[in-house]
Protein backbone atom coordinates (compact mmCIF):
# COMPACT_ATOMS: atom_id res chain seq x y z
CA UNK A 1 0.00 0.00 0.00
CA UNK A 2 1.53 2.76 -1.00
CA UNK A 3 -0.09 6.81 -1.18
CA UNK A 4 0.94 7.29 -5.08
CA UNK A 5 -2.39 6.72 -5.83
CA UNK A 6 -3.51 10.37 -4.36
CA UNK A 7 -2.08 13.60 -4.28
CA UNK A 8 0.11 14.71 -1.78
CA UNK A 9 -1.43 16.02 1.57
CA UNK A 10 -0.36 19.75 2.98
CA UNK A 11 0.23 19.41 6.57
CA UNK A 12 -1.99 22.08 8.16
CA UNK A 13 -0.30 23.50 11.53
CA UNK A 14 2.74 21.34 10.96
CA UNK A 15 1.15 18.48 12.10
CA UNK A 16 1.17 15.04 10.03
CA UNK A 17 -2.74 13.76 10.49
CA UNK A 18 -2.37 9.83 10.77
CA UNK A 19 -6.43 9.69 11.27
CA UNK A 20 -6.82 10.99 8.25
CA UNK A 21 -4.00 9.50 6.50
CA UNK A 22 -5.64 5.76 8.18
CA UNK A 23 -9.04 6.82 6.95
CA UNK A 24 -7.91 7.00 3.21
CA UNK A 25 -6.19 3.44 3.53
CA UNK A 26 -9.16 1.96 4.89
CA UNK A 27 -11.51 3.22 2.30
CA UNK A 28 -8.69 1.80 -0.15
CA UNK A 29 -8.49 -1.24 1.51
CA UNK A 30 -12.81 -1.36 1.59
CA UNK A 31 -12.63 -1.25 -2.39
CA UNK A 32 -9.87 -3.99 -2.59
CA UNK A 33 -11.98 -6.21 -0.86
CA UNK A 34 -15.10 -5.43 -3.13
CA UNK A 35 -13.43 -6.31 -6.08
CA UNK A 36 -12.31 -10.09 -4.24
CA UNK A 37 -15.60 -10.32 -3.31
CA UNK A 38 -16.57 -10.53 -6.95
CA UNK A 39 -13.63 -13.48 -7.19
CA UNK A 40 -15.36 -14.94 -4.64
CA UNK A 41 -13.04 -14.05 -1.69
CA UNK A 42 -13.49 -12.34 1.41
CA UNK A 43 -10.53 -11.80 3.17
CA UNK A 44 -10.25 -13.08 6.97
CA UNK A 45 -8.02 -11.88 9.70
CA UNK A 46 -7.80 -14.09 12.81
CA UNK A 47 -6.35 -12.72 16.11
CA UNK A 48 -5.31 -14.83 18.75
CA UNK A 49 -5.53 -12.80 22.45
CA UNK A 50 -4.23 -14.70 24.88
CA UNK A 51 -4.51 -13.91 28.59
CA UNK A 52 -6.50 -10.26 29.85
CA UNK A 53 -4.09 -7.99 29.77
CA UNK A 54 -6.11 -4.67 29.27
CA UNK A 55 -4.22 -2.97 26.35
CA UNK A 56 -4.01 -6.14 24.17
CA UNK A 57 -7.61 -6.33 24.73
CA UNK A 58 -8.44 -2.70 23.58
CA UNK A 59 -6.43 -3.23 20.53
CA UNK A 60 -7.43 -6.26 19.35
CA UNK A 61 -10.76 -5.36 19.72
CA UNK A 62 -10.40 -2.52 17.48
CA UNK A 63 -8.29 -4.46 14.93
CA UNK A 64 -12.07 -6.91 14.79
CA UNK A 65 -14.07 -4.04 14.54
CA UNK A 66 -11.74 -2.56 11.54
CA UNK A 67 -12.13 -5.71 9.58
CA UNK A 68 -15.73 -6.29 9.82
CA UNK A 69 -15.77 -2.42 9.04
CA UNK A 70 -14.19 -2.94 5.90
CA UNK A 71 -16.11 -6.11 4.81
CA UNK A 72 -13.72 -8.03 6.12
CA UNK A 73 -14.24 -11.24 8.15
CA UNK A 74 -12.66 -10.44 11.48
CA UNK A 75 -12.53 -13.02 14.39
CA UNK A 76 -10.89 -12.81 18.00
CA UNK A 77 -9.56 -16.11 19.79
CA UNK A 78 -9.37 -15.77 23.33
CA UNK A 79 -7.64 -17.86 25.33
CA UNK A 80 -6.81 -17.69 28.87
CA UNK A 81 -3.31 -17.20 30.60
CA UNK A 82 -2.94 -20.48 30.80
CA UNK A 83 -2.90 -22.28 27.89
CA UNK A 84 -0.02 -24.00 26.83
CA UNK A 85 2.48 -23.56 24.47
CA UNK A 86 1.23 -27.36 22.62
CA UNK A 87 -2.33 -25.92 22.75
CA UNK A 88 -1.37 -22.30 21.21
CA UNK A 89 0.43 -24.10 18.84
CA UNK A 90 -2.28 -26.18 17.90
CA UNK A 91 -4.45 -23.13 17.61
CA UNK A 92 -2.22 -21.69 15.32
CA UNK A 93 -1.18 -24.60 12.75
CA UNK A 94 -5.27 -24.78 12.36
CA UNK A 95 -5.67 -21.62 11.18
CA UNK A 96 -2.27 -22.20 9.20
CA UNK A 97 -4.57 -25.08 7.38
CA UNK A 98 -7.95 -23.25 7.41
CA UNK A 99 -8.79 -21.96 3.66
CA UNK A 100 -10.98 -18.61 4.87
CA UNK A 101 -8.32 -17.39 7.24
CA UNK A 102 -5.93 -15.15 4.71
CA UNK A 103 -4.48 -13.19 7.84
CA UNK A 104 -2.38 -14.63 11.35
CA UNK A 105 -1.72 -12.32 14.55
CA UNK A 106 -1.25 -13.42 17.90
CA UNK A 107 -1.03 -10.43 19.78
CA UNK A 108 1.94 -9.75 21.80
CA UNK A 109 3.04 -10.05 24.60
CA UNK A 110 2.38 -13.89 25.02
CA UNK A 111 2.48 -15.28 28.99
CA UNK A 112 6.30 -15.86 30.25
CA UNK A 113 5.74 -19.46 30.18
CA UNK A 114 4.76 -19.21 26.40
CA UNK A 115 7.86 -19.55 23.73
CA UNK A 116 6.88 -16.22 21.94
CA UNK A 117 9.08 -16.84 18.78
CA UNK A 118 8.23 -20.47 18.31
CA UNK A 119 4.59 -19.15 18.14
CA UNK A 120 5.54 -16.65 15.61
CA UNK A 121 7.82 -18.97 13.48
CA UNK A 122 4.69 -21.56 13.42
CA UNK A 123 2.51 -19.23 11.56
CA UNK A 124 2.76 -19.74 7.69
CA UNK A 125 4.95 -16.52 6.02
CA UNK A 126 2.37 -15.70 3.56
CA UNK A 127 -0.34 -15.67 6.83
CA UNK A 128 1.76 -13.53 8.70
CA UNK A 129 0.52 -10.27 8.50
CA UNK A 130 1.99 -8.63 11.16
CA UNK A 131 5.67 -9.32 9.81
CA UNK A 132 6.68 -11.20 12.13
CA UNK A 133 8.53 -14.75 11.01
CA UNK A 134 11.49 -14.51 10.27
CA UNK A 135 10.92 -15.52 6.55
CA UNK A 136 8.79 -12.19 6.01
CA UNK A 137 12.01 -10.03 7.96
CA UNK A 138 14.29 -11.52 5.83
CA UNK A 139 12.28 -10.48 2.19
CA UNK A 140 11.87 -6.98 3.85
CA UNK A 141 15.90 -7.26 4.19
CA UNK A 142 17.02 -8.29 0.69
CA UNK A 143 13.86 -6.22 -0.78
CA UNK A 144 11.22 -8.65 -2.15
CA UNK A 145 8.08 -7.31 -2.80
CA UNK A 146 5.50 -10.20 -1.98
CA UNK A 147 6.48 -10.44 1.88
CA UNK A 148 4.94 -8.55 4.78
CA UNK A 149 6.55 -5.64 6.58
CA UNK A 150 5.48 -5.06 10.39
CA UNK A 151 2.92 -2.85 10.35
CA UNK A 152 3.74 0.41 12.44
CA UNK A 153 7.17 0.97 10.19
CA UNK A 154 4.55 0.74 6.77
CA UNK A 155 2.56 2.89 7.89
CA UNK A 156 5.33 5.31 9.25
CA UNK A 157 6.54 4.98 5.63
CA UNK A 158 3.03 5.85 4.17
CA UNK A 159 3.01 8.81 6.14
CA UNK A 160 6.46 10.05 5.33
CA UNK A 161 5.60 10.04 1.81
CA UNK A 162 1.86 11.00 1.67
CA UNK A 163 3.29 14.28 2.52
CA UNK A 164 5.66 14.57 0.23
CA UNK A 165 8.88 14.30 2.43
CA UNK A 166 12.17 13.97 0.28
CA UNK A 167 13.32 11.06 1.67
CA UNK A 168 16.29 10.15 -1.08
CA UNK A 169 19.32 11.56 0.28
CA UNK A 170 18.03 12.23 3.79
CA UNK A 171 19.60 11.75 7.00
CA UNK A 172 16.78 9.65 8.80
CA UNK A 173 18.08 8.94 12.39
CA UNK A 174 15.79 6.26 14.02
CA UNK A 175 15.73 5.92 18.14
CA UNK A 176 14.89 2.53 18.65
CA UNK A 177 16.18 -0.65 17.75
CA UNK A 178 13.08 -3.12 18.36
CA UNK A 179 11.91 -6.22 16.04
CA UNK A 180 8.53 -4.61 15.86
CA UNK A 181 9.91 -0.96 15.01
CA UNK A 182 13.37 0.34 15.03
CA UNK A 183 14.95 -2.44 12.94
CA UNK A 184 12.35 -2.86 10.16
CA UNK A 185 11.88 1.10 9.89
CA UNK A 186 15.39 0.89 9.11
CA UNK A 187 15.40 -1.66 6.02
CA UNK A 188 12.22 0.26 4.77
CA UNK A 189 14.11 3.62 5.10
CA UNK A 190 17.12 2.34 2.93
CA UNK A 191 15.39 0.52 0.47
CA UNK A 192 15.67 1.65 -3.10
CA UNK A 193 13.12 4.01 -4.16
CA UNK A 194 13.32 5.37 -0.71
CA UNK A 195 17.17 5.86 -0.12
CA UNK A 196 17.62 7.38 2.66
CA UNK A 197 20.67 6.95 4.47
CA UNK A 198 19.97 5.51 7.94
CA UNK A 199 21.47 5.64 11.89
CA UNK A 200 19.77 3.43 14.20
CA UNK A 201 20.33 4.80 17.97
CA UNK A 202 19.51 3.08 20.84
CA UNK A 203 19.79 2.82 24.93
CA UNK A 204 23.70 2.47 24.26
CA UNK A 205 24.35 5.11 21.68
CA UNK A 206 26.49 7.90 22.56
CA UNK A 207 25.57 11.24 22.60
CA UNK A 208 22.44 10.95 21.43
CA UNK A 209 21.73 14.55 20.51
CA UNK A 210 24.92 14.57 18.51
CA UNK A 211 23.30 12.23 16.24
CA UNK A 212 19.53 13.41 16.41
CA UNK A 213 20.09 16.94 15.12
CA UNK A 214 21.87 15.89 12.07
CA UNK A 215 18.49 14.22 11.30
CA UNK A 216 16.48 15.39 8.24
CA UNK A 217 13.87 12.68 9.35
CA UNK A 218 14.09 12.11 12.87
CA UNK A 219 11.85 8.58 13.84
CA UNK A 220 11.45 7.93 17.89
CA UNK A 221 10.38 4.72 19.18
CA UNK A 222 12.25 4.37 22.56
CA UNK A 223 8.99 3.96 24.65
CA UNK A 224 10.26 6.57 26.76
CA UNK A 225 7.80 9.26 27.65
CA UNK A 226 8.72 13.24 26.21
CA UNK A 227 12.85 11.75 25.82
CA UNK A 228 13.21 14.16 22.89
CA UNK A 229 13.42 17.47 22.99
CA UNK A 230 12.81 20.28 21.06
CA UNK A 231 16.87 21.56 21.40
CA UNK A 232 17.51 17.65 20.13
CA UNK A 233 15.40 18.54 16.59
CA UNK A 234 17.32 20.27 13.30
CA UNK A 235 15.99 23.09 12.34
CA UNK A 236 13.26 21.76 9.60
CA UNK A 237 13.58 18.25 10.56
CA UNK A 238 10.65 15.77 10.00
CA UNK A 239 9.79 14.65 13.44
CA UNK A 240 7.58 10.77 13.40
CA UNK A 241 6.81 10.00 17.49
CA UNK A 242 6.12 6.42 17.51
CA UNK A 243 5.41 6.43 21.55
CA UNK A 244 2.47 5.85 23.63
CA UNK A 245 3.68 6.45 27.21
CA UNK A 246 0.43 7.42 29.85
CA UNK A 247 1.67 9.57 32.49
CA UNK A 248 0.02 11.15 35.26
CA UNK A 249 -1.82 14.23 35.07
CA UNK A 250 -4.05 15.37 38.30
CA UNK A 251 -6.24 17.56 35.85
CA UNK A 252 -7.30 14.80 33.91
CA UNK A 253 -10.44 12.95 35.37
CA UNK A 254 -8.64 9.42 34.49
CA UNK A 255 -5.52 11.03 36.42
CA UNK A 256 -3.07 10.01 33.75
CA UNK A 257 -2.63 11.63 30.07
CA UNK A 258 -1.07 9.92 26.93
CA UNK A 259 2.17 11.48 25.17
CA UNK A 260 4.80 10.44 23.02
CA UNK A 261 8.70 9.62 23.00
CA UNK A 262 9.07 13.34 21.76
CA UNK A 263 8.45 16.95 23.70
CA UNK A 264 5.91 17.48 21.39
CA UNK A 265 5.47 21.46 22.15
CA UNK A 266 9.06 22.21 22.25
CA UNK A 267 9.82 20.00 19.22
CA UNK A 268 6.79 21.52 16.88
CA UNK A 269 8.85 24.86 17.57
CA UNK A 270 11.92 23.66 15.49
CA UNK A 271 10.17 20.76 13.51
CA UNK A 272 8.86 21.52 9.78
CA UNK A 273 6.40 18.77 10.26
CA UNK A 274 5.60 16.39 12.82
CA UNK A 275 3.16 13.62 13.81
CA UNK A 276 1.26 14.36 17.57
CA UNK A 277 0.01 11.95 20.27
CA UNK A 278 -2.47 10.43 19.89
CA UNK A 279 -3.50 11.56 16.58
CA UNK A 280 -0.38 10.18 14.66
CA UNK A 281 1.29 7.04 14.04
CA UNK A 282 -0.95 4.77 16.16
CA UNK A 283 -4.40 5.02 13.50
CA UNK A 284 -1.64 4.13 11.11
CA UNK A 285 -0.54 0.77 11.94
CA UNK A 286 -4.31 -1.19 12.15
CA UNK A 287 -5.03 0.56 8.96
CA UNK A 288 -2.09 -0.92 7.40
CA UNK A 289 -2.60 -4.40 9.03
CA UNK A 290 -5.82 -4.26 7.01
CA UNK A 291 -4.09 -2.98 3.92
CA UNK A 292 -1.58 -6.63 4.56
CA UNK A 293 -4.65 -8.74 5.08
CA UNK A 294 -6.32 -7.95 1.83
CA UNK A 295 -3.03 -8.48 0.20
CA UNK A 296 -2.80 -11.97 2.24
CA UNK A 297 -5.99 -12.75 0.36
CA UNK A 298 -5.31 -11.42 -2.72
CA UNK A 299 -2.14 -13.41 -2.59
CA UNK A 300 -3.10 -16.54 -1.39
CA UNK A 301 -5.61 -17.11 -3.88
CA UNK A 302 -3.20 -17.08 -6.84
CA UNK A 303 -0.92 -19.47 -5.20
CA UNK A 304 -3.86 -21.87 -5.19
CA UNK A 305 -5.66 -21.49 -8.61
N1 LIG B 1 1.40 -5.94 20.52
C1 LIG B 1 1.60 -4.60 20.37
N2 LIG B 1 1.70 -4.28 19.06
C2 LIG B 1 1.54 -5.44 18.38
C3 LIG B 1 1.52 -5.75 16.99
O1 LIG B 1 1.69 -4.90 16.11
N3 LIG B 1 1.32 -7.06 16.68
C4 LIG B 1 1.16 -8.01 17.63
N4 LIG B 1 0.99 -9.27 17.23
N5 LIG B 1 1.17 -7.75 18.93
C5 LIG B 1 1.36 -6.47 19.30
Amino acid sequence: MTPAAHGPVVAENKIIDGALLAERIKSDVAEQVRALEERGITPGLSVVLVGDDPASAVYVGSKERTCIELGMHGETIRQPATISQAELLAIVDRLNDDPSVHGILVQMPLPKHIDSDAVVRRIRPDKDVDGFHPVNVGKLLIGEKDGFAPCTPSGVLYMLQAYGVQTAGADCVIIGRSNIVGKPMASLMVQPGVDATVTVCHSRTRDLARHTRRADILIVAAGRAEMVTGDMIQPGAVVVDVGMNRIPDATKRSGTRLVGDVAFASAREVASMITPVPGGVGKMTIAMLMANTARAAAQLREVRS
